[in-house]
């Protein structure tokens, strides 16, 4: 029996300036944020997150519920309650965002990075290639451990660098004195766009480029 399905279904998306905009008006849905695929909700009075994806990203609901699967039992990964044709059901992540701890000047530190780079080798050995990590996918938990959300791109063949970007950023400019811990929201994503647009100097390691 699918538990969630008719919240799931509460679920409604509207066009707006480009971009789908999620309609819930039920009252155990609280909206959690959203971002390229879909919108996420926790559900009141439980641990668990409803992420319900835009009507013309639907078909990636059973890719990432695949491939939380395959990730089951790695502490780094929310565990998966339930899918659906339009959504998946998984642990609640009480805690920031990597992207709102530079928002909200939250230090993010070298043993955060390490747990991260643990979780991602853990899914590389379960036969993953970990893509889209990026600021607004991984999380620091209240309990100050690391969780990534967001695995749907972990099955994509192309070689994905954004974490081997972050990391490369964090030890270039982050854990430098000068390095304000405190960026307003507008400054970071123009930093991502740059980023993404190859118009800032990071410096790789070479073996980056195959990480094991
Ligand atoms: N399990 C979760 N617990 C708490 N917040 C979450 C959870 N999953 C997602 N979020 C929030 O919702 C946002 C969008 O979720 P995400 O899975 O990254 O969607 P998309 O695939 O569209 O990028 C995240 O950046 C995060 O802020
Ligand atoms: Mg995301």
């Amino acid at each position: 029996m699918k538990r969630y399905k008719h919240l799931a279904e509460s679920v409604r998306f509207k066009r707006q300036g480009g971009h789908w905009r999620p309609l819930a008006d039920n009252e155990k849905l609280v909206f959690a944020g959203e971002g390229r695929s879909a919108a996420v909700f926790r559900i009141e009075g439980t641990e668990k997150a409803l992420k319900v994806f835009y009507p013309d990203k639907v078909h990636i609901a059973k890719e990432e519920a695949d491939i939380y699967r395959l990730l089951s039992g790695i502490s780094h990964f929310p565990a998966l309650h339930e899918s659906g044709g339009t959504y998946i059901v998984i642990d609640w992540v009480e805690g920031k965002t990597f992207f709102q701890c530079l928002e909200e000047g939250i230090d993010i530190s070298a043993r955060h990075i390490q747990e991260a780079d643990y979780a991602l080798s853990a899914a590389r050995k379960r036969g993953l290639n970990p893509s889209d990590v990026h600021l607004r996918n991984i999380m620091i938990t209240e309990a100050g451990s690391v969780m990534i959300i967001d695995v749907a791109r972990f099955r994509q063949t192309k070689d994905c660098m954004n974490w081997e970007d972050i990391k490369a950023a964090y030890s270039t400019y982050y854990t430098k004195p000068f390095f304000p811990k405190r960026w307003p929201k507008y400054l970071l994503n123009m930093i991502g766009i740059l980023y993404k647009k190859r118009l800032l100097p990071v410096h790789r390691p070479d073996h980056a480029k195959n990480p094991q």
